[in-house]
């Protein structure tokens, strides 16, 4: 069943590389670039990114004006959510074959400042990161239900080689047992959020019918009752009531019914370490997505701090969980709205 998007700006979806100006200069072949950077996922869609040209280079920034207080207090997804910007800017410009030297963090009085890319002459052509190029318009969130049936082991090694090749490490979560406990610390980080007002108002806020181009709208009819929470329940009964144990409910059954659930962690859990993660997150969706696979998101047990150490414990993770994923091959799900070209690049 295809669904539609009551509402949102779609338009940034229809890039295609036939518009790359071949013959322009390097910034402007950059620029194109950037249309592809922004169809990274973020956090509750805030895309917490802008792009700017400064001389001959291109710098990858955070807008902290798009954080997340309640759920993500020290920016720690928000920075992931630019490394998954970041890491499609890779994918593309190995695509367009546009030579690059990236220094992330360049200025340590500018902490906003993620990345720095340079244009050299000339430089290695990145083969396996151009692979990705085609999969980077495809890819979407998918909340709903996976298909009952088991992941191949290739394709299993596949996602942990991809994230490994960033630096970022994996615990795969297969089994029915360990995905019952995981689950159930879902659940229970669900009704913690859930019973804070203050992060039903935030996530009601990025839910609001009245955003289009950004925030994640209510899908329109069709979506199996228990999906999500966000087509579900509208913004204001979430931000009024507290629906906390319907949600975990869904949740934990979503994630005992996933056939694999994916932790990713890194060693060190600074600015560094978080961007690091969004470049290994989205180096394994893109991987995902050419496999005909999709992913979602069930990060609360992470965002819940007292959690995040029971988390890894549960999974015997050595660093620092970042992010919970399932995965998993499910029904096409509609695209997600972005913001304008012309708004995140200057
Ligand atoms: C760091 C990060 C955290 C996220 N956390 C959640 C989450 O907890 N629940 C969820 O449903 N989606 C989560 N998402 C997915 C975003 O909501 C999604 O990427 C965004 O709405 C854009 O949609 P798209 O991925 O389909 O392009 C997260 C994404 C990122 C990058």
């Amino acid at each position: 069943m295809e669904l539609t998007l009551s509402a949102g700006n779609l338009a940034a979806w229809s890039v295609e590389p036939s518009g790359f100006p071949a013959t322009g200069t390097t910034l402007e072949k950059a620029r194109y670039a950037v249309r592809y950077a922004i169809l990274a996922p973020s956090s509750h869609n805030t895309q917490p990114w802008h792009f700017v040209i400064n001389g001959e280079e291109l710098l990858v920034c955070a807008d902290r004006t798009r954080s997340l207080p309640n759920i993500d207090p020290f920016d720690r997804e928000l920075i992931i959510s630019c490394g998954a910007a970041l890491f499609n800017l890779r994918v593309a410009v190995a695509n367009f074959n546009i030579p690059v030297a990236i220094a992330t963090f360049p200025y340590s009085a500018e902490p906003d400042v993620m990345a720095r890319v340079t244009f050299p002459d000339s430089g290695p052509a990145l083969k396996d990161l151009a692979a990705l190029f085609d999969a980077i318009t495809k890819r979407a969130t998918n909340r709903g239900p996976f298909f009952a049936e088991d992941v191949p082991d290739a394709f299993v090694e596949r996602l942990r080689l991809a994230a490994e090749a960033e630096g970022v490490n994996v615990a795969l979560v297969r089994g029915l047992i360990a995905r019952a406990r995981v689950a159930a610390l879902i659940a229970e980080a669900d009704q913690r959020q859930f019973d804070d007002p203050r992060f039903r108002r935030e996530l009601a806020s990025w839910i609001h019918s009245s955003r289009s181009s950004d925030g994640m709208p209510s899908l329109s009819q069709g979506l199996p009752a228990l999906t999500d929470f966000t087509t579900k329940i509208a913004a204001m009964t979430i931000r009024t009531f507290d629906v906390g144990n319907g949600v975990a409910a869904a949740h934990e059954q979503l994630a005992r019914r996933s056939p694999l659930l994916v932790a990713l962690s890194t060693p060190m859990d600074n600015n560094e370490a978080w961007l690091t993660a969004g470049q290994g997150l989205q180096r394994l969706l893109l991987v995902a997505t050419k496999d005909g696979y999709s992913a979602s998101y069930l990060n609360q047990a992470i965002e819940v701090s007292e959690l995040r150490g029971r988390l890894a414990s549960e999974l015997q993770m050595t660093g620092y969980p970042q992010l919970l994923l399932r995965v998993g091959r499910g029904s096409a799900v509609p695209r997600s709205p972005r913001r304008p070209i012309a708004d995140v690049l200057w």
